[in-house]
């Protein structure tokens, strides 16, 4: 990869701390899909949640509903932005279970926590940390979810290796994502502000699932796979891009 893991985290989290404190307007790109009506939610969970938490959701998909979460469970959400799927996961687990959500941009954990007042959600809790080397113990999670995120990392090995590390024996992970059919071209992958946009740091998805059995996952499965048009913009000469939702256990 051309560019510095460095460049990328701080592009990244200047994209996404403009759009917590409201300066950028777009969201995960240009197609802009601010909101989560249109990402496949159950709408009787959104209608629950307020409109701060609704409106501030940038995934491109829902990894809680293939999460077949359980009471008194611990979830993991890696890039938790706003918190959405933090807050449907709390209700799924629980005053017996906690969500832990994990986020490296200081305006939208600051977005996260002021929803979670609002919410009077106490069994979840957002930490400051980079997913690809997690602020978690070994062996102490349950799920783990992300929805649209580890597209955005320059070391997506990195990130499924401490996914692994983290997860219980027996855990399993549910991702929300996007991939693509076909690559990109080395000149395409050196554009941060797209690569910031969820669209250039995104692999094909045998690459992905790859990066996920390197790590020790088994049983992966792609559940899913929706083309992303409207929710990340693709330019002349680019390859089909997808969002797609894939699920994987950690061997008991
Ligand atoms: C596209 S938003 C998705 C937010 C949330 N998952 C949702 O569905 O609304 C990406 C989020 O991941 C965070 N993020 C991106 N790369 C990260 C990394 N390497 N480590 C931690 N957080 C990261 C960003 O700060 C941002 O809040």
């Amino acid at each position: 990869m051309s560019i510095a893991n460095v460049t990328i985290h701080e592009v990244v989290q200047e994209r996404y701390g403009s759009i917590a404190a409201g300066v950028s307007q777009s969201c995960c790109g240009p197609a802009g899909n601010c909101g989560a009506d249109a990402l496949g939610y159950d709408t009787a969970n959104l209608a629950t949640l307020p409109d701060e938490v609704v409106n501030l959701s940038l995934g491109c998909g829902d990894p809680v509903s293939i999460a077949s979460l359980k009471p008194g469970e611990w979830v993991l959400d890696l890039g938790s932005g706003g918190g959405i799927d933090c807050f449907l996961a709390a209700r799924q687990v629980g005053d017996t279970g906690y969500v832990i959500g994990v986020d490296m941009t200081l305006e939208m954990l600051k977005r996260a926590n002021e929803n979670k007042q609002k919410l009077g959600a106490h069994n979840v809790e957002f930490r400051r940390g980079q997913i690809e080397a997690l602020p978690v113990v070994d062996n102490s999670i349950d799920v783990i979810m992300s929805n649209c995120v580890i597209n955005l990392s320059p070391d997506k090995a990195g990130v499924f290796a401490e996914a692994f590390r983290v997860l219980k024996p027996g855990g399993r992970i549910s991702v929300s994502d996007i991939v693509t059919e076909g690559e990109f071209t080395p000149e395409m992958r050196a554009d941060t502000l797209q690569w910031a946009e969820c669209v250039t740091g995104a692999l094909p998805v045998e690459e992905y699932t790859d990066f996920m059995r390197a790590a020790g996952f088994v049983e992966i499965q792609v559940v899913d796979k929706s083309d992303a048009e409207g929710i990340v913009e693709r330019s002349e000469g680019m390859p089909r891009i997808f969002s797609a939702r894939v699920t994987a256990n950690k061997p008991g």
